[in-house]
C-alpha cells in the first residue's frame, strides 16, 4: 500500500527531516510510526497525504507515485485518504455536523446520507450529543474526536493520524483506538504516529520507528 524509497524531505536552512527512508506498509495493515520528537513522523505524514512532496526519492501509495499526480489527481487522492492532524485543523465557523460532513459534500452526497455517515462515526467517538456545537466551544480532546470523525466519515482506503490520542485520556485513546481496528478489520491501512510507547505496547501492533528521518522496524509489544 506504502512504498517509501530512499525518500529524503530537506527543508530551508538545510534540515533533513527524511533521510533515505526506506519502508514498505501492506495494503490492509495497522502499524505506528514512532520516534522521538522531531524524528520525522508529521513530516512522512504530510508527505503521505500529499501535502508536500519529497525532496528526492520515491513515495508510492496504492500504486501511484505521489509527486507524479496532476493537480486533479490530488485531489481525488487526498479523498480517498482519511487524515487526522496533529493540530486538528477543524473549520472553526462551522459545527461538528459541518465539519465532519465536509467531504460528504465536496463529493455530492445527498444530506441525508451526509447527516447518517456523519451521525454514525460521532456517535463512535461519542460526541452525538454535541453537533451543533463549535470547535472552539469543545475540549482538545473533544476536537480530537471531531478530527478522527472526519477521518473516517468517508470508508477511507488509507487512514494516517499524527497523535490522534494525544488529548485524550486512557478510556477515550482505547475507544479511539478500537474504531481504527474497526476500520482495518474492514480492510482499511492505518498509519498512527503515536509518542507513547505504552500505547504501542498495549495495542500490540508493527512499530516503525523513525530517528533523524531513518526508520527500523519491530514487533508490536503483544501479539494481535
Ligand atoms: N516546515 C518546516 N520548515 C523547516 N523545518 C521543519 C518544518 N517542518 C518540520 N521541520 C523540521 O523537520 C524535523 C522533523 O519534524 P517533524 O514535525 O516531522 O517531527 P515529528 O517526529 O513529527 O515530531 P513531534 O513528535 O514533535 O511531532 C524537525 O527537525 C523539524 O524542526
Ligand atoms: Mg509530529
Amino acid at each position: 500500500m506504502i512504498e517509501a524509497r530512499e525518500l529524503d524531505k530537506v527543508y530551508t536552512r538545510g534540515v533533513y527531516a527524511l533521510r533515505g527512508l526506506q519502508l514498505t506498509v501492506e495494503r490492509g495493515e495497522f502499524v505506528f510510526l514512532t520516534g522521538p520528537s522531531g524524528s520525522g513522523k508529521s513530516t512522512f505524514l504530510r508527505l503521505l497525504v500529499r501535502d508536500e512532496v519529497p525532496t528526492s526519492g520515491r513515495l508510492v501509495v496504492d500504486g501511484r507515485d505521489l509527486a507524479a499526480l496532476s493537480r486533479a489527481e490530488v485531489q481525488a487522492y487526498r479523498r480517498s485518504v482519511g487524515f487526522v492532524f496533529q493540530d486538528f485543523k477543524l473549520i472553526p465557523r462551522r459545527t461538528v455536523l459541518e465539519n465532519v460532513t465536509v467531504v460528504l459534500r465536496a463529493l455530492g452526497q445527498p444530506p441525508s446520507v451526509q447527516r447518517r455517515r456523519a451521525l454514525a462515526v460521532l456517535q463512535g467517538v461519542g460526541l452525538q450529543h454535541r453537533l451543533d456545537a463549535f470547535p472552539l466551544e469543545l475540549s482538545g480532546g473533544e476536537q480530537q474526536r471531531v478530527a478522527i470523525a472526519r477521518a473516517l466519515v468517508n470508508d477511507p482506503v488509507l487512514v494516517l493520524a499524527d497523535e490522534p490520542t494525544g488529548n485524550l485520556d486512557a478510556d477515550l485513546a482505547r475507544d479511539v483506538i478500537q474504531l481504527f481496528r474497526e476500520m482495518n478489520a474492514r480492510g482499511t491501512t492505518v498509519v498512527v504516529a503515536t509518542h507513547d510507547r505504552g500505547l504501542i505496547a498495549r495495542v500490540g501492533h508493527r512499530a516503525i520507528t523513525l530517528a533523524h528521518g531513518r526508520a527500523s522496524d519491530e514487533a508490536g509489544g503483544l501479539p494481535r
